[in-house]
């Protein structure tokens, strides 16, 4: 491990062999000690082309105790969301930006944490399972298909595509400062998709649900969800459509 305080001899000795540095927020509950950061040389010659890829070098090589989630490594899990250079983002679709010399990575903001770059997420899955993210449709069909035409699949693109990765609700004010009572934008859209699913026949009680001041009306439009997706999905919009069924409908 590279702490500049304790090897600072080392790190300057080594600095012009290595072009670029990680520097990572660290935090282990079992040390009686305040979050700190560590600093590790990138070997650029031996590394892949993403941050995760850094990460998975720097844990292999230099220091196993940093820990980080990391599965699919292919942005379709949801698990490596981070704050990878200001942005949340996931650590497996960022390419590492050779040009800085520092990659600055800290975990998800305002959230608590597990330990290192791990936030607990157990209010986020708590706030999905409300939404009930599954088909309501009592119907007595014989089969087991609930059949649905290509034009009503298509009202699903850019929703069904959410890996609830976090990054937008841990970007949002409104969350950060209500997150124990505010839905957020991740839970939201994906609330908006079981809405807008023609199998569904259970709309109006999930609008009857979200039609509250907290859960969904804390949102104030500002947007830093739909800029941070790392999926290029938006959904700001998505909120603002459940106001608009919500207006139309109740
Ligand atoms: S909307 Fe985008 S940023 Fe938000 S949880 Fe889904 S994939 Fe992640
Ligand atoms: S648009 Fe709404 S959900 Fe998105 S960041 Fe702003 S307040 Fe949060
Ligand atoms: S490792 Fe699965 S999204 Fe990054």
């Amino acid at each position: 491990m590279f702490l500049i305080k304790k090897n600072r001899k080392i790190f300057l000795h080594n600095s012009n062999f290595y072009e670029k540095f990680l520097r990572v927020y660290r935090w282990n509950p079992n040390l009686k000690k305040d979050p700190w950061f560590s600093i590790y040389p990138i070997l650029l010659n031996s590394c892949g082309p993403m941050v995760l890829d850094v990460l998975i070098q720097v844990k292999n090589d230099q220091d196993s105790s940093l820990t980080f989630r990391r599965s699919c490594r292919e942005g379709i899990c949801g698990s490596c969301s981070m704050n990878i250079n200001g942005s949340n983002t996931l650590a497996c679709l960022e390419p590492l930006n050779k040009s800085s010399k520092f990659l600055t990575i800290y975990p998800l903001p305002h959230m608590y944490i597990i330990k290192d770059l791990v936030p607990d997420l157990s209010n986020f899955y708590n706030q999905y399972k409300l939404i009930k993210p599954w088909l309501l449709n009592s119907s007595s069909s014989k089969t087991n298909e609930f059949l649905q035409s290509k034009s009503d699949r298509i009202r699903l693109d850019g929703l069904y595509e959410c890996i609830l990765c976090a990054c937008c609700s841990s970007s949002c004010p409104s969350y950060w400062w209500n997150q124990e009572k505010y839905l957020g934008p991740a839970i939201l859209l994906q609330a908006y998709r079981w809405i807008m699913d023609s199998r569904d026949l259970h709309t109006k009680a999930r609008l009857q649900f979200l039609n509250h001041k907290m859960r969904l009306f804390r949102c104030h439009t500002i947007m830093n969800c739909s800029k941070t997706c790392p999926k290029s999905l938006n959904p700001g919009k998505a909120i603002s459509s459940i106001k608009r069924q919500i207006f139309k409908n109740l």
